[in-house]
Order: structure tokens, then C-alpha cells, then sequence
């Protein structure tokens, strides 16, 4: 008894030390309530393997027709952070920032002229905040951004056309939930059953 109890104080404060969430097996409903967008960032870099994990679930996502048009830019050398910093007030300081864009060149597009673009980014997008979630890792979407200046100061090609931002990092120990976070229309409002 007295060494389960010593393995288990172990096993939490390593955890604690490495910024690791202690496994709770949280359903997909617990993150979805969990998450929040997070505007306040500690300095503290994020492990290349949960990266690795974050960008594993936008690769899983679906896109239209599955052309998997995604073109995700991993901004975090001190010169793309400055950039980026620069360029939208909506960064919050975080260690890492995700410019998720599509390519034009393969996008699925409609005979209209319309394309998918922006919707399999939303979908990588949500997959990615989620799985940020899980891994104890704070995340927020981000369009308060000019693309043609963001494109241009990152030298994108012509062809990736920028689709959102999204800070990710350790939430700061002052990051709280705004007050929109609690303020959720009830199903009355949003759903019809025909
Ligand atoms: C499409 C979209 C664009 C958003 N753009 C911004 C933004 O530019 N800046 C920002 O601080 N938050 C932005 N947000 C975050 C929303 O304001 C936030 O998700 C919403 O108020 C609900 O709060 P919660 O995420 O904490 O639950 C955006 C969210 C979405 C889905």
C-alpha cells in the first residue's frame, strides 16, 4: 500500500514538472466544455511531440473530396513570433502560433467559383484545438488579421491563401474565460427539427 502510494505521488509530480495533464481518459464532451479561448500565454516552450499531436489531428480531419488542401506554417523562431506580434494584436504573446492556409491550386471549387477552402481549414482547425485541449495545451482562433500582409511578411507562395491564426501554448496562470465563453445560446434558439 505504502509503495502505491509513493508511485502515485511520483507519477503526479513528474507530471506536473513536464507540463503534462495527469490522464483522465476526458471524453470528447469534458474537452469541449474544458477549452476556452486562451489569451494570456506562459513563456513555456511546447514539446515537439505535441506538436507532432496536434498536427497528427488536422491530418486526420476531413476535407472536400479529400484533396487535403491545407498548408499549416508552425510560427516559433523569435523572428516569426516578433513578426506575427506585429502584424495582429490577437497573438497574446504565445510560444507558438499556427497559420493554417489552403492552396488555391488545389482546393476543391464549385462551378460557381466558390471552394471549400475556408471549411476544411475550420474543420483541421477545430481538430487541432481539440486535441491542444487534450494535451493541456491553450489555444485560440484567431481572424482579427490582415492575410495579404500576413502572406506577404511571411513570403508565402501566391498559391496559399491564409485561412485563420492560432496562438497555442501553455495557458499563463492569470488566463481566465471571457465572459462570451459562458454565454451560450440554448438549442431552443439555434436548432429547428422539420
Ligand atoms: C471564426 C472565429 C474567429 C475568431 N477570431 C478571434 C480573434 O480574431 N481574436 C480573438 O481574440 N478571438 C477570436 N475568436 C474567439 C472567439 O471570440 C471565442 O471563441 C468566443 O467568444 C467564445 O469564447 P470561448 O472560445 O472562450 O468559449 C474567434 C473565434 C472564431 C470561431
Amino acid at each position: 500500500m505504502k509503495k502505491l502510494i509513493i508511485l502515485a505521488f511520483a507519477a503526479i509530480s513528474f507530471a506536473a514538472c513536464t507540463n503534462q495533464p495527469v490522464q483522465q481518459n476526458k471524453s470528447f464532451m469534458d474537452l469541449a466544455r474544458q477549452r476556452f479561448a486562451v489569451r494570456e500565454y506562459a513563456q513555456t516552450p511546447v514539446e515537439q511531440a505535441k506538436l507532432d499531436s496536434i498536427l497528427e489531428a488536422g491530418r486526420l480531419a476531413p476535407t472536400a473530396k479529400n484533396v487535403q488542401p491545407q498548408h499549416i506554417y508552425v510560427l516559433q523562431s523569435p523572428d516569426a513570433i516578433i513578426k506575427i506580434n506585429a502584424l495582429t494584436r490577437c497573438a497574446y504573446g504565445a510560444p507558438v502560433v499556427f497559420l493554417v492556409c489552403y492552396d488555391t491550386n488545389q482546393v476543391w471549387t464549385k462551378e460557381d467559383g466558390t471552394n471549400s477552402g475556408d471549411m476544411d481549414c475550420s474543420i483541421i482547425g477545430t481538430h487541432m484545438m481539440m486535441e491542444a485541449t487534450e494535451l493541456g495545451l491553450g489555444t485560440c482562433w484567431v481572424k482579427w488579421f490582415d492575410p495579404a500582409e500576413v502572406a506577404a511578411a511571411f513570403e508565402l507562395p501566391a498559391n496559399h491563401k491564409p485561412s485563420f491564426l492560432m496562438p497555442c501554448g501553455y495557458a499563463s496562470e492569470n488566463a481566465k474565460p471571457s465572459d462570451h465563453h459562458f454565454s451560450r445560446k440554448p438549442l431552443s434558439e439555434t436548432v429547428t427539427y422539420k
